[in-house]
C-alpha cells in the first residue's frame, strides 16, 4: 500500500491528525521533523540559529527521500517540504498527498503560545504567517491529491473526513 503524506501549514494539525490516522490504519507513522531532529541529533529551533535554513532544507530532502522508500506508513511533513520539488517527487512517487487546509485564523490559534518555529520567531508573527500562507497556498494545492478544509474541526472529525474519502477512493478506511 501505498503511503498517506500529509502536507499543510505548520499549525494545521499534520502531526496530531497523522498520529491518529496511523493509530486507526495500522500503519507506522513518521514526523519528517522529528526523523530529522533524530538525525541530527540537534532541535528545529537549534539547526536554524546554528546551521541556517538552508541546511535544514539539505537534511529535510535526505529525511524525505528516505521515507518515501517506506511502505504502509503515514507521514506528516514539515510545512515547507513541498516548497521544495525534489520532495514533492519522491512523496508522490510512493503516496497519496492529503493537503490539511486551514485558514490563518485557526493557524494562528494553534501556533501562539509555541515557540518552537524559527520561521514564526518573528516581529510581528500574524503579519508574517499571512504572508507566509498566502504565498504558500498555491503550491499546497498543486502537490496534493486529497484536499481536506480543517479550519474549526476537531481533530477526530479530521481524522474521520480523511477515512471516508480514503475510503471513497476504495483505498482503506
Ligand atoms: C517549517 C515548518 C515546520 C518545520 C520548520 C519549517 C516551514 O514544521 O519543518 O520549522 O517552513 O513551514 P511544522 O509544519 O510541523 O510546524
Amino acid at each position: 500500500m501505498k503511503n498517506i503524506v500529509l502536507i499543510g501549514f505548520m499549525g494545521s494539525g499534520k502531526t496530531t491528525v497523522g498520529r491518529e490516522l496511523a493509530l486507526f490504519m495500522g500503519y507506522d507513522f513518521y514526523d519528517s521533523d522529528h526523523v530529522l531532529e533524530d538525525t541530527v541529533k540537534a532541535s528545529i529551533p537549534e539547526i536554524f540559529k546554528e546551521q541556517g535554513e538552508q541546511y535544514f532544507r539539505s537534511k529535510e530532502e535526505e529525511v524525505i527521500a528516505r521515507l518515501s522508500e517506506k511502505n504502509n506508513c503515514v507521514i506528516a511533513t514539515g510545512g515547507g517540504a513541498v516548497l521544495n520539488p525534489v520532495n514533492t517527487e519522491h512523496l508522490q512517487h510512493n503516496g497519496l498527498i492529503i493537503y490539511l487546509n486551514a485558514d490563518w485564523k485557526h493557524v494562528y490559534d494553534n501556533v501562539k503560545d509555541q515557540s518552537h518555529r524559527p520561521l514564526l520567531q518573528t516581529e510581528n508573527p500574524k503579519s508574517t504567517l499571512m504572508t507566509l500562507l498566502d504565498s504558500r497556498q498555491k503550491t499546497y494545492e498543486d502537490a496534493s491529491d486529497v484536499m481536506i478544509d480543517v479550519t474549526g474541526k476537531s481533530i477526530m472529525d479530521i481524522v474521520k473526513e480523511i477515512r471516508c474519502r480514503l475510503s471513497d477512493m476504495d483505498l482503506q478506511c
